[in-house]
């Protein structure tokens, strides 16, 4: 088997699975501004992967080869689709396979699924399993997880999965699932993770995530903490060129900004057309239309627009208008 994981330079700095946002579309453009050590899938669900409603899904499966290396990440409750899911995987060429095994939506945790699964180690070592016998030692098993339920319980859970999965990787968000977003990271707990890892897994690489805000701050992480690398989620949104370590996003002007914008938009429109929103589009601008002088305003007019020639053209406006 090719390992992706052991095959990177270290320290690894990745761009985390974000849904909605992180479509073969927005890893390209984020790869034009800097490109991370490796990226993510948005999470997708191995029953809707085997179902009749496959097409409803498999869009956030699709990649191109610029992309790589990327890891593919799944969800759900059936162990029997997990196994099909990761077969399909190999087959379509990603790096390896994720377990979301942290996502605290609350629909999710009732299904049972992803985070719920912190509560209930029997099922998790079965979707783990049968995901490993899918893969078939073709690619490598990663998993991204929390550090607890309602309560921190390093030990017990990243023991568990260390010593069940042995995986290739192991993200840590250090928090549990009850903190979500809002409290701060417990990094002394990641620190734990580092330590577990060396007892019960050594080949494991380990990923510490959130709230990295700067490559410096991510950089100091991963010393201070021994860890192999970190994982960045919302650092992006403050800052599209994070992965460059040499890029002063104060220094980049309106007119650098507007064209990643417009980067962003065509390819957007390239890929998707008619088959996502317009709206959907919008959620993107704050991305590049902050951290400048009046950028709310200008934000504003942008976010007016109802159609990709509109914004098209308040691009072009601005871009001769203001720069
Ligand atoms: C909009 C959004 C969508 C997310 N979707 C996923 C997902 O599909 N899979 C996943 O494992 N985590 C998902 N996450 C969690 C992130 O991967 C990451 O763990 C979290 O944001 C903490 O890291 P950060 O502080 O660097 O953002 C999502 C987060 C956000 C903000």
């Amino acid at each position: 088997m090719t390992n992706i994981w052991k095959e990177l330079p270290k320290p690894i700095f990745a761009l985390a699975p974000m849904e909605g946002v992180t479509d073969t579309v927005f890893r390209r453009v984020v790869i034009k501004c800097g490109k991370p050590s490796i990226m993510f899938t948005e999470f997708t669900n191995c029953e809707g992967l085997q179902s009749v409603g496959q097409s409803r899904v498999i869009h956030r499966l699709q990649y191109t080869p610029t992309e790589k290396p990327l890891i593919a990440q799944i969800w759900g409750i059936t162990p029997q689709h997990y196994y099909n899911s990761a077969k399909m995987i190999v087959d379509m060429g990603f790096d390896g396979l994720d377990l979301n095994f942290g996502c605290p939506v609350k629909n999710i945790i009732k299904v049972g699924a992803c985070s719920a699964l912190i509560k209930n180690h029997s099922l998790a070592r079965e979707i783990i399993l049968a995901t490993l016998e899918g893969l078939n030692n073709k690619i490598p098993l990663s998993i991204k997880t929390r550090i607890g339920f309602n309560t921190i319980n390093t030990e017990e859970w990243i023991g568990f999965l260390l010593s069940t999965a042995k995986p290739a990787c192991l993200t840590v968000h250090g928090r549990t699932v009850k903190e979500q977003s809002a409290f701060p990271v417990h990094w002394d707990e990641i620190a734990k993770c580092v330590e577990l890892r060396n007892q019960l897994s050594p080949e494991t690489v380990i990923l510490g995530n959130g709230d990295i805000k700067t490559y410096q701050e991510g950089l100091q992480k991963i010393s201070e903490i021994g860890l192999d690398g970190v994982m960045i989620g919302r650092g992006i949104f403050s800052n599209p060129w994070f992965f460059d370590p040499t890029a002063d996003p104060a220094s980049k002007t309106l007119k650098d900004r507007l064209e990643i914008l417009k980067f962003h938009l065509d390819l957007f429109e390239q890929t998707w057309g008619n088959q996502k929103d317009y709206h959907i589009f919008k959620r993107f601008l704050k991305i590049y239309l902050q951290g400048f002088e009046g950028a709310a305003a200008i934000r504003q007019k942008f976010m007016d627009t109802n159609n990709y020639e509109e914004l098209r053209n308040t691009i072009i406006y601005f871009s001769h208008n203001l720069v």
